[in-house]
Protein backbone atom coordinates (compact mmCIF):
# COMPACT_ATOMS: atom_id res chain seq x y z
CA UNK A 1 0.00 0.00 0.00
CA UNK A 2 1.55 3.24 -0.71
CA UNK A 3 0.72 6.87 0.81
CA UNK A 4 -0.56 9.94 -1.24
CA UNK A 5 2.29 12.28 -0.37
CA UNK A 6 5.96 12.11 -0.17
CA UNK A 7 8.46 13.56 2.42
CA UNK A 8 10.47 16.68 1.68
CA UNK A 9 13.27 14.48 -0.41
CA UNK A 10 10.77 13.46 -2.72
CA UNK A 11 10.82 10.19 -1.44
CA UNK A 12 8.00 8.09 -0.11
CA UNK A 13 9.02 7.05 3.52
CA UNK A 14 8.96 3.39 5.02
CA UNK A 15 7.53 0.77 3.24
CA UNK A 16 5.22 0.26 6.45
CA UNK A 17 1.90 -1.76 5.73
CA UNK A 18 -1.49 0.18 6.77
CA UNK A 19 -3.90 -2.92 6.76
CA UNK A 20 -6.42 -0.97 8.08
CA UNK A 21 -6.38 2.20 5.68
CA UNK A 22 -6.89 2.79 2.17
CA UNK A 23 -4.32 5.64 2.18
CA UNK A 24 -1.61 7.90 4.15
CA UNK A 25 -0.28 11.72 3.90
CA UNK A 26 2.98 12.47 5.19
CA UNK A 27 3.72 15.70 5.95
CA UNK A 28 7.41 17.34 7.83
CA UNK A 29 5.02 19.46 10.34
CA UNK A 30 1.51 18.42 10.78
CA UNK A 31 -0.50 21.41 12.28
CA UNK A 32 -4.06 21.10 14.15
CA UNK A 33 -5.71 23.84 14.48
CA UNK A 34 -5.97 27.33 12.52
CA UNK A 35 -5.80 30.37 14.91
CA UNK A 36 -3.07 32.43 15.26
CA UNK A 37 -1.11 29.61 17.09
CA UNK A 38 -1.20 27.24 14.72
CA UNK A 39 -0.80 29.40 11.35
CA UNK A 40 2.44 30.97 13.51
CA UNK A 41 3.88 27.32 13.98
CA UNK A 42 3.12 26.83 10.11
CA UNK A 43 5.08 30.01 9.10
CA UNK A 44 7.86 29.03 11.40
CA UNK A 45 8.25 25.96 10.34
CA UNK A 46 7.59 27.01 6.63
CA UNK A 47 10.15 29.34 6.88
CA UNK A 48 12.77 26.82 8.33
CA UNK A 49 12.56 24.99 4.61
CA UNK A 50 9.58 22.33 6.43
CA UNK A 51 6.56 20.84 4.26
CA UNK A 52 3.29 22.19 6.63
CA UNK A 53 -0.28 20.63 6.36
CA UNK A 54 -2.38 22.60 8.58
CA UNK A 55 -5.87 20.27 9.78
CA UNK A 56 -8.34 22.38 10.80
CA UNK A 57 -12.08 21.40 11.91
CA UNK A 58 -13.14 25.10 11.07
CA UNK A 59 -14.61 25.68 7.67
CA UNK A 60 -12.99 28.60 7.09
CA UNK A 61 -12.53 31.08 9.16
CA UNK A 62 -14.67 31.94 11.68
CA UNK A 63 -14.48 28.57 13.44
CA UNK A 64 -11.03 29.94 15.26
CA UNK A 65 -11.29 31.41 18.40
CA UNK A 66 -8.61 34.02 16.97
CA UNK A 67 -11.27 35.12 14.45
CA UNK A 68 -13.49 36.29 17.68
CA UNK A 69 -10.78 38.09 19.46
CA UNK A 70 -11.70 41.63 20.36
CA UNK A 71 -9.90 43.68 22.70
CA UNK A 72 -6.33 43.73 20.56
CA UNK A 73 -2.66 41.99 21.19
CA UNK A 74 -0.74 43.54 24.09
CA UNK A 75 2.92 44.21 23.27
CA UNK A 76 5.64 45.78 25.26
CA UNK A 77 6.38 49.31 23.93
CA UNK A 78 10.05 50.47 25.38
CA UNK A 79 9.37 48.63 29.08
CA UNK A 80 9.04 45.14 29.06
CA UNK A 81 10.06 44.66 32.81
CA UNK A 82 6.33 46.60 33.75
CA UNK A 83 4.42 44.32 31.16
CA UNK A 84 5.88 41.04 32.68
CA UNK A 85 4.97 42.72 36.17
CA UNK A 86 1.40 43.65 35.31
CA UNK A 87 1.39 39.86 33.27
CA UNK A 88 2.68 38.45 36.95
CA UNK A 89 0.43 40.23 39.20
CA UNK A 90 -2.72 39.72 37.05
CA UNK A 91 -1.82 35.66 37.71
CA UNK A 92 -1.62 36.63 41.29
CA UNK A 93 1.97 35.69 41.30
CA UNK A 94 1.29 32.22 39.52
CA UNK A 95 3.07 32.98 36.49
CA UNK A 96 6.54 31.60 35.52
CA UNK A 97 9.07 34.02 35.42
CA UNK A 98 10.87 32.48 32.88
CA UNK A 99 8.30 31.92 30.21
CA UNK A 100 6.75 35.65 31.09
CA UNK A 101 10.47 36.40 30.31
CA UNK A 102 10.11 34.94 26.76
CA UNK A 103 7.04 36.81 26.02
CA UNK A 104 7.65 40.04 26.71
CA UNK A 105 11.14 40.34 25.39
CA UNK A 106 9.69 38.62 22.14
CA UNK A 107 6.19 40.60 21.94
CA UNK A 108 7.43 43.65 19.80
CA UNK A 109 9.68 41.86 17.22
CA UNK A 110 7.57 39.21 16.60
CA UNK A 111 4.13 41.68 16.35
CA UNK A 112 6.04 44.03 13.60
CA UNK A 113 7.98 41.06 11.79
CA UNK A 114 4.62 38.86 11.47
CA UNK A 115 2.08 40.88 12.03
CA UNK A 116 2.95 44.40 10.84
CA UNK A 117 6.16 43.37 7.96
CA UNK A 118 4.46 40.13 6.50
CA UNK A 119 0.94 39.91 6.99
CA UNK A 120 0.44 44.20 6.43
CA UNK A 121 -1.88 44.07 9.53
CA UNK A 122 -3.46 47.81 9.99
CA UNK A 123 -3.50 48.48 13.70
CA UNK A 124 -5.45 51.56 14.70
CA UNK A 125 -3.39 54.93 14.92
CA UNK A 126 -3.57 57.63 16.73
CA UNK A 127 -3.14 59.74 13.28
CA UNK A 128 -5.28 60.46 10.22
CA UNK A 129 -7.26 57.03 8.99
CA UNK A 130 -5.43 54.92 7.05
CA UNK A 131 -1.83 56.76 7.75
CA UNK A 132 0.68 53.93 8.33
CA UNK A 133 2.50 54.93 11.51
CA UNK A 134 6.05 55.34 11.45
CA UNK A 135 6.71 55.27 14.77
CA UNK A 136 5.98 53.45 17.60
CA UNK A 137 4.22 56.41 18.94
CA UNK A 138 1.82 57.09 16.59
CA UNK A 139 -0.09 53.53 17.22
CA UNK A 140 -3.38 53.99 19.10
CA UNK A 141 -2.44 52.01 22.14
CA UNK A 142 -5.67 50.69 24.13
CA UNK A 143 -5.83 50.03 27.78
CA UNK A 144 -7.43 47.40 29.78
CA UNK A 145 -7.94 45.65 32.87
CA UNK A 146 -5.12 45.34 35.00
CA UNK A 147 -2.60 47.15 32.33
CA UNK A 148 -0.31 49.43 33.88
CA UNK A 149 -0.33 51.27 30.96
CA UNK A 150 -1.93 51.52 27.17
CA UNK A 151 -0.03 48.80 25.35
CA UNK A 152 -3.01 47.23 23.48
CA UNK A 153 -3.04 47.40 19.66
CA UNK A 154 -5.83 46.93 18.45
CA UNK A 155 -8.30 47.41 14.86
CA UNK A 156 -11.68 48.61 16.31
CA UNK A 157 -12.53 46.06 18.78
CA UNK A 158 -12.16 43.30 15.49
CA UNK A 159 -8.77 42.69 15.88
CA UNK A 160 -8.89 38.92 15.60
CA UNK A 161 -10.30 39.01 12.78
CA UNK A 162 -8.26 42.09 10.87
CA UNK A 163 -5.14 39.68 11.89
CA UNK A 164 -6.82 36.26 11.09
CA UNK A 165 -7.71 36.39 7.57
CA UNK A 166 -4.69 38.06 6.15
CA UNK A 167 -2.80 35.38 7.83
CA UNK A 168 -4.78 32.52 5.90
CA UNK A 169 -4.25 34.11 2.74
CA UNK A 170 -0.61 34.62 2.85
CA UNK A 171 -0.43 30.88 3.74
CA UNK A 172 -2.69 29.92 1.54
CA UNK A 173 -0.26 31.54 -0.88
CA UNK A 174 2.74 29.46 0.21
CA UNK A 175 3.35 26.20 -1.75
CA UNK A 176 5.17 24.59 1.23
CA UNK A 177 1.70 25.04 3.46
CA UNK A 178 -1.76 22.69 2.81
CA UNK A 179 -4.50 23.56 4.70
CA UNK A 180 -7.14 20.97 5.12
CA UNK A 181 -10.16 22.88 6.41
CA UNK A 182 -13.40 20.87 7.73
CA UNK A 183 -11.04 18.50 8.99
CA UNK A 184 -10.93 16.32 12.74
CA UNK A 185 -8.51 15.17 14.14
CA UNK A 186 -9.75 11.86 15.91
CA UNK A 187 -6.48 10.60 17.21
CA UNK A 188 -2.38 11.22 17.76
CA UNK A 189 -0.26 8.08 16.17
CA UNK A 190 2.27 7.32 18.87
CA UNK A 191 4.92 4.48 18.75
CA UNK A 192 7.23 3.53 21.87
CA UNK A 193 7.13 7.16 23.37
CA UNK A 194 7.19 9.46 20.09
CA UNK A 195 4.66 11.25 18.07
CA UNK A 196 3.79 10.08 14.75
CA UNK A 197 1.00 12.49 13.09
CA UNK A 198 -2.35 11.49 13.81
CA UNK A 199 -5.25 10.02 12.30
CA UNK A 200 -7.60 12.51 10.17
CA UNK A 201 -11.14 12.23 9.52
CA UNK A 202 -12.27 14.21 6.33
CA UNK A 203 -16.29 13.84 5.18
CA UNK A 204 -16.42 10.36 6.93
CA UNK A 205 -13.14 8.83 5.76
CA UNK A 206 -10.22 8.50 7.96
CA UNK A 207 -7.11 8.97 6.70
CA UNK A 208 -3.28 8.18 8.73
CA UNK A 209 -1.14 11.33 8.46
CA UNK A 210 2.57 11.30 9.73
CA UNK A 211 4.92 13.69 10.44
CA UNK A 212 7.74 14.33 11.25
CA UNK A 213 6.23 16.37 14.09
CA UNK A 214 2.93 17.48 15.32
CA UNK A 215 2.13 20.90 17.11
CA UNK A 216 -1.50 21.09 18.51
CA UNK A 217 -3.51 23.86 18.32
CA UNK A 218 -6.66 23.08 18.78
CA UNK A 219 -7.64 26.06 21.10
CA UNK A 220 -10.33 26.26 23.98
CA UNK A 221 -12.70 24.75 25.96
CA UNK A 222 -15.83 26.89 25.53
CA UNK A 223 -18.07 23.81 24.48
CA UNK A 224 -17.99 22.21 27.73
CA UNK A 225 -19.90 24.94 29.79
CA UNK A 226 -23.26 26.46 28.54
CA UNK A 227 -21.86 30.36 27.80
CA UNK A 228 -18.85 30.72 26.46
CA UNK A 229 -17.32 33.06 24.16
CA UNK A 230 -15.63 30.62 22.27
CA UNK A 231 -17.14 28.86 19.24
CA UNK A 232 -18.84 26.10 18.25
CA UNK A 233 -16.06 23.22 18.49
CA UNK A 234 -13.93 24.19 21.48
CA UNK A 235 -14.33 20.73 22.67
CA UNK A 236 -10.75 20.51 24.08
CA UNK A 237 -9.50 17.75 21.36
CA UNK A 238 -5.43 18.51 21.65
CA UNK A 239 -5.59 18.39 25.55
CA UNK A 240 -7.51 15.23 25.26
CA UNK A 241 -5.76 13.59 22.58
CA UNK A 242 -2.69 14.78 24.23
CA UNK A 243 -3.31 13.38 27.73
CA UNK A 244 -4.84 9.76 25.99
CA UNK A 245 -1.40 9.58 24.13
CA UNK A 246 0.11 9.94 27.44
CA UNK A 247 1.62 13.18 27.55
CA UNK A 248 1.51 15.70 30.50
CA UNK A 249 -0.83 18.36 31.33
CA UNK A 250 -1.01 21.33 33.82
CA UNK A 251 -2.92 23.83 35.56
CA UNK A 252 -6.25 23.28 33.86
CA UNK A 253 -8.35 24.20 37.03
CA UNK A 254 -7.59 27.56 35.92
CA UNK A 255 -10.30 28.49 33.82
CA UNK A 256 -11.17 32.05 32.80
CA UNK A 257 -14.66 33.24 32.91
CA UNK A 258 -14.57 36.79 30.62
CA UNK A 259 -16.80 39.20 33.01
CA UNK A 260 -18.74 41.03 30.41
CA UNK A 261 -20.24 38.68 27.99
CA UNK A 262 -23.74 39.75 26.27
CA UNK A 263 -26.44 37.54 28.07
CA UNK A 264 -29.63 39.04 26.71
CA UNK A 265 -32.18 41.03 27.75
CA UNK A 266 -33.99 37.92 30.43
CA UNK A 267 -30.01 37.22 31.19
CA UNK A 268 -30.03 33.82 29.82
CA UNK A 269 -29.30 33.91 25.72
CA UNK A 270 -27.70 30.64 24.41
CA UNK A 271 -25.60 33.03 22.32
CA UNK A 272 -23.85 34.82 24.49
CA UNK A 273 -21.02 37.04 22.54
CA UNK A 274 -18.10 39.18 23.98
CA UNK A 275 -18.12 42.66 25.24
CA UNK A 276 -14.73 43.62 25.02
CA UNK A 277 -12.80 44.63 28.36
CA UNK A 278 -11.30 47.55 26.17
CA UNK A 279 -14.88 49.14 26.53
CA UNK A 280 -14.51 49.68 30.10
CA UNK A 281 -10.76 50.43 29.34
CA UNK A 282 -12.30 53.66 27.53
CA UNK A 283 -14.07 54.59 30.70
CA UNK A 284 -17.48 52.01 30.31
CA UNK A 285 -18.99 51.23 33.98
CA UNK A 286 -20.93 48.10 35.57
CA UNK A 287 -24.07 49.00 37.41
CA UNK A 288 -26.60 46.22 39.16
CA UNK A 289 -30.29 45.93 39.07
CA UNK A 290 -30.88 49.24 41.17
CA UNK A 291 -29.02 50.89 38.98
CA UNK A 292 -25.82 51.08 41.08
CA UNK A 293 -22.31 51.32 40.20
CA UNK A 294 -20.56 48.49 42.65
CA UNK A 295 -16.95 47.68 41.27
CA UNK A 296 -15.03 50.01 43.61
CA UNK A 297 -16.70 48.28 46.71
CA UNK A 298 -15.23 44.95 45.14
CA UNK A 299 -11.62 46.39 43.98
CA UNK A 300 -9.85 49.58 43.97
CA UNK A 301 -9.22 49.55 40.13
CA UNK A 302 -13.26 49.46 40.09
CA UNK A 303 -14.00 48.35 36.29
CA UNK A 304 -10.48 47.70 35.56
CA UNK A 305 -9.36 45.35 38.51
CA UNK A 306 -8.25 41.90 37.22
CA UNK A 307 -10.96 39.89 35.64
CA UNK A 308 -11.54 36.94 38.01
CA UNK A 309 -12.63 39.81 40.67
CA UNK A 310 -14.82 41.43 38.43
CA UNK A 311 -16.03 38.32 36.77
CA UNK A 312 -17.13 37.01 40.35
CA UNK A 313 -18.41 40.56 41.41
CA UNK A 314 -20.80 40.53 38.59
CA UNK A 315 -21.78 37.11 39.14
CA UNK A 316 -22.88 38.37 42.96
CA UNK A 317 -24.56 41.39 42.03
CA UNK A 318 -26.60 39.63 39.42
CA UNK A 319 -27.84 37.61 42.17
CA UNK A 320 -28.28 39.94 44.54
CA UNK A 321 -30.34 42.65 42.42
CA UNK A 322 -31.36 40.37 38.76
CA UNK A 323 -29.22 41.82 36.20
CA UNK A 324 -25.99 43.95 35.58
CA UNK A 325 -25.52 46.02 32.65
CA UNK A 326 -22.50 48.30 31.01
CA UNK A 327 -23.24 51.65 30.73
CA UNK A 328 -21.32 52.61 28.08
CA UNK A 329 -22.88 56.40 27.83
CA UNK A 330 -19.38 57.60 29.33
CA UNK A 331 -17.69 57.25 25.71
CA UNK A 332 -18.73 57.23 22.26
CA UNK A 333 -19.57 53.51 22.19
CA UNK A 334 -20.58 53.59 18.58
CA UNK A 335 -17.72 55.78 17.01
CA UNK A 336 -15.12 54.03 19.07
CA UNK A 337 -16.73 50.30 18.76
CA UNK A 338 -18.62 50.31 15.70
CA UNK A 339 -18.68 46.52 15.22
CA UNK A 340 -19.66 46.11 18.55
CA UNK A 341 -22.81 48.40 18.35
CA UNK A 342 -24.01 46.81 15.16
CA UNK A 343 -23.80 43.51 16.63
CA UNK A 344 -25.71 44.85 19.80
CA UNK A 345 -28.79 46.56 17.29
CA UNK A 346 -28.55 42.88 15.99
CA UNK A 347 -29.79 41.36 18.52
CA UNK A 348 -32.06 44.16 19.18
CA UNK A 349 -29.78 45.71 22.29
CA UNK A 350 -30.73 49.43 23.13
CA UNK A 351 -27.43 50.21 23.96
CA UNK A 352 -27.44 53.35 25.17
CA UNK A 353 -29.63 51.75 27.95
CA UNK A 354 -26.89 49.61 28.76
CA UNK A 355 -25.83 46.34 27.48
CA UNK A 356 -26.67 43.77 29.44
CA UNK A 357 -23.81 41.18 30.82
CA UNK A 358 -22.44 38.10 32.85
CA UNK A 359 -19.45 35.88 33.09
CA UNK A 360 -19.06 33.19 30.37
CA UNK A 361 -16.66 30.85 30.17
CA UNK A 362 -13.03 32.68 28.19
CA UNK A 363 -10.10 31.31 28.31
CA UNK A 364 -8.28 27.98 30.19
CA UNK A 365 -5.40 28.84 31.45
CA UNK A 366 -3.71 25.25 31.95
CA UNK A 367 -3.35 22.77 29.09
CA UNK A 368 -0.48 20.64 27.66
CA UNK A 369 2.43 21.25 29.88
CA UNK A 370 4.79 22.61 27.05
CA UNK A 371 8.34 24.31 27.46
CA UNK A 372 9.64 28.01 25.92
CA UNK A 373 9.35 26.36 22.76
CA UNK A 374 6.25 24.49 23.09
CA UNK A 375 7.55 21.24 23.40
CA UNK A 376 5.80 18.67 25.18
CA UNK A 377 6.67 15.73 27.26
CA UNK A 378 6.48 13.56 24.10
CA UNK A 379 9.14 13.65 21.83
CA UNK A 380 7.84 14.95 18.60
CA UNK A 381 4.97 16.84 20.24
CA UNK A 382 4.30 20.40 20.76
CA UNK A 383 1.27 22.55 22.10
CA UNK A 384 0.60 26.34 21.44
CA UNK A 385 -1.84 28.71 22.09
CA UNK A 386 -5.00 28.00 24.37
CA UNK A 387 -4.36 24.34 24.09
CA UNK A 388 -1.08 24.49 26.01
CA UNK A 389 0.07 25.39 29.23
CA UNK A 390 3.17 27.36 29.33
CA UNK A 391 3.39 29.29 32.43
CA UNK A 392 2.76 32.65 31.41
CA UNK A 393 -1.03 33.26 32.51
CA UNK A 394 -0.61 31.00 36.08
CA UNK A 395 -3.69 30.92 37.74
CA UNK A 396 -5.47 34.16 35.73
CA UNK A 397 -4.53 35.31 32.62
CA UNK A 398 -4.10 38.94 31.64
CA UNK A 399 -6.02 40.46 29.18
CA UNK A 400 -4.65 40.59 25.41
CA UNK A 401 -1.75 38.26 25.85
CA UNK A 402 -3.39 35.36 24.26
CA UNK A 403 -2.88 36.61 20.74
CA UNK A 404 0.24 37.56 21.56
CA UNK A 405 1.28 34.04 23.49
CA UNK A 406 -0.17 32.35 20.40
CA UNK A 407 2.29 34.33 17.99
CA UNK A 408 5.48 34.01 19.94
CA UNK A 409 5.11 30.36 21.22
CA UNK A 410 3.61 29.38 17.53
CA UNK A 411 6.91 30.75 15.88
CA UNK A 412 9.21 29.44 18.03
CA UNK A 413 7.57 25.33 18.00
CA UNK A 414 7.19 25.93 14.25
CA UNK A 415 11.14 26.83 14.10
CA UNK A 416 11.78 24.02 16.37
CA UNK A 417 9.37 21.37 14.63
CA UNK A 418 11.05 21.62 11.64
CA UNK A 419 14.03 19.74 11.99
CA UNK A 420 12.42 16.21 11.44
CA UNK A 421 11.19 13.64 9.02
CA UNK A 422 8.01 11.88 8.89
CA UNK A 423 8.12 8.05 9.32
CA UNK A 424 5.08 5.62 8.74
CA UNK A 425 4.25 3.58 11.66
CA UNK A 426 1.05 1.27 12.44
CA UNK A 427 -1.30 3.82 13.21
CA UNK A 428 -4.14 2.70 15.56
CA UNK A 429 -7.18 0.82 13.78
CA UNK A 430 -10.11 2.63 14.59
CA UNK A 431 -14.01 0.10 13.90
CA UNK A 432 -16.38 1.38 12.13
CA UNK A 433 -18.69 -1.27 12.43
CA UNK A 434 -21.92 -1.10 14.12
CA UNK A 435 -25.10 1.36 13.29
CA UNK A 436 -24.77 4.73 13.07
CA UNK A 437 -25.49 7.03 16.44
CA UNK A 438 -28.78 7.84 17.62
CA UNK A 439 -29.55 10.68 16.32
CA UNK A 440 -29.58 13.14 19.70
CA UNK A 441 -26.47 10.94 21.42
CA UNK A 442 -23.86 13.61 21.37
CA UNK A 443 -26.65 16.44 22.00
CA UNK A 444 -27.89 14.78 24.92
CA UNK A 445 -24.24 14.05 26.53
CA UNK A 446 -23.24 17.37 26.05
CA UNK A 447 -25.91 18.82 27.80
CA UNK A 448 -25.43 17.01 31.02
CA UNK A 449 -21.67 17.39 30.34
CA UNK A 450 -22.51 21.62 30.55
CA UNK A 451 -24.75 21.37 33.45
CA UNK A 452 -22.70 19.70 35.83
CA UNK A 453 -19.49 21.90 34.27
CA UNK A 454 -21.80 25.01 35.13
CA UNK A 455 -22.92 24.14 38.35
CA UNK A 456 -20.43 22.59 40.16
CA UNK A 457 -16.73 23.43 37.65
CA UNK A 458 -17.70 27.27 36.92
CA UNK A 459 -16.58 30.51 38.92
CA UNK A 460 -17.29 29.41 42.79
CA UNK A 461 -16.52 25.69 43.43
CA UNK A 462 -17.34 24.10 46.38
CA UNK A 463 -15.04 21.18 47.02
CA UNK A 464 -18.19 18.21 48.17
CA UNK A 465 -19.53 19.12 44.44
CA UNK A 466 -16.26 18.19 42.99
CA UNK A 467 -16.20 15.13 44.05
CA UNK A 468 -20.04 14.57 42.85
CA UNK A 469 -19.01 16.19 39.18
CA UNK A 470 -16.24 13.72 39.07
CA UNK A 471 -18.23 10.74 39.06
CA UNK A 472 -20.91 12.11 37.10
CA UNK A 473 -18.37 12.66 34.09
CA UNK A 474 -16.57 9.35 34.66
CA UNK A 475 -19.93 7.69 34.21
CA UNK A 476 -20.22 9.61 31.66
CA UNK A 477 -17.00 9.14 29.56
CA UNK A 478 -17.58 5.47 30.22
CA UNK A 479 -20.45 5.31 28.36
CA UNK A 480 -18.86 7.67 25.02
CA UNK A 481 -15.95 5.20 25.54
CA UNK A 482 -18.46 2.13 24.86
CA UNK A 483 -19.58 3.87 21.69
CA UNK A 484 -15.77 4.89 20.60
CA UNK A 485 -14.60 1.12 20.42
CA UNK A 486 -17.16 0.78 17.73
CA UNK A 487 -18.09 4.34 15.62
CA UNK A 488 -15.92 6.88 14.05
CA UNK A 489 -18.34 9.57 13.68
CA UNK A 490 -16.52 13.64 14.44
CA UNK A 491 -19.38 13.94 17.13
CA UNK A 492 -18.88 11.28 19.23
CA UNK A 493 -14.90 12.18 19.24
CA UNK A 494 -15.19 15.33 19.86
CA UNK A 495 -17.56 14.33 22.93
CA UNK A 496 -14.57 12.03 23.91
CA UNK A 497 -12.55 15.09 24.37
CA UNK A 498 -15.33 16.69 25.92
CA UNK A 499 -15.27 14.53 28.31
CA UNK A 500 -11.78 13.94 28.87
CA UNK A 501 -10.69 17.46 29.09
CA UNK A 502 -13.66 17.91 31.70
CA UNK A 503 -12.79 15.14 33.52
CA UNK A 504 -9.08 16.82 33.78
CA UNK A 505 -10.68 19.98 34.54
CA UNK A 506 -12.64 18.82 37.44
CA UNK A 507 -9.91 16.74 39.09
CA UNK A 508 -7.54 19.44 38.97
CA UNK A 509 -9.94 21.67 40.44
CA UNK A 510 -10.48 19.10 43.26
CA UNK A 511 -6.94 18.24 43.84
CA UNK A 512 -6.01 22.10 44.76
CA UNK A 513 -7.17 23.06 47.75
CA UNK A 514 -5.96 26.68 47.28
CA UNK A 515 -8.35 29.86 46.05
CA UNK A 516 -6.12 31.52 43.62
CA UNK A 517 -7.34 33.43 40.60
CA UNK A 518 -9.46 31.93 38.27
CA UNK A 519 -9.81 28.87 40.93
CA UNK A 520 -12.19 29.64 43.64
CA UNK A 521 -13.25 27.63 46.43
CA UNK A 522 -16.24 28.94 48.05
CA UNK A 523 -19.18 28.15 50.22
CA UNK A 524 -21.15 31.39 50.21
CA UNK A 525 -21.08 34.01 47.57
CA UNK A 526 -18.64 36.43 47.68
CA UNK A 527 -19.34 39.99 49.27
CA UNK A 528 -17.75 43.45 47.97
CA UNK A 529 -14.47 44.02 49.61
CA UNK A 530 -13.70 40.10 50.05
CA UNK A 531 -11.17 39.73 47.11
C1 LIG B 1 -11.48 41.29 25.54
O1 LIG B 1 -11.44 41.92 24.49
O2 LIG B 1 -12.06 41.68 26.56
C2 LIG B 1 -10.82 39.97 25.60
C3 LIG B 1 -9.39 40.12 25.49
C4 LIG B 1 -8.71 38.95 26.06
O3 LIG B 1 -9.35 38.03 26.55
O4 LIG B 1 -7.48 38.94 26.06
Amino acid sequence: MSGTDTDADGDNPAETELEDYDDYRTTDVLVVGSGIAGLAAALGAAREGADVTVATKATRPEGASSWWAQGGIAVSRDDPAQFKTDILTASADTADPDAVDVLVEEANDAVQDVLVDTLGVEFDTSGTEGDAPDADDEWDFGREAAHDEPRILHVDASTGKAIHIPFLNYLDDREDVTILDDTAVLELVSHEGRVHGALLEQEGEVTPTFAGATVLATGGIGDLYPRSTNPDGSTGDGIAMAALAGADVEDMEYVQFHPTAFVGEDGDTDEPFLVSEAVRGEGARLVNGEGERFMPDYHEDAELGPRDVVARAVQTEREATGEVRLDVSPLDFAGEFPDLAEKCEERGVDWEAGIPVGPAEHFLCGGVDVDTRGRASLDRLYAVGECSRTGVHGANRLASTSLLEGLVWGLRAGEDAADFEPAVVEAPELLDRDPALPENFAREKFHRLRRVMDEYVGLRRDPDELGRAQAVLRRLKGEVDAYVRTRTARSLYELRHASVTALLVTRAAAENDESVGTHNLVEEPATPGAD
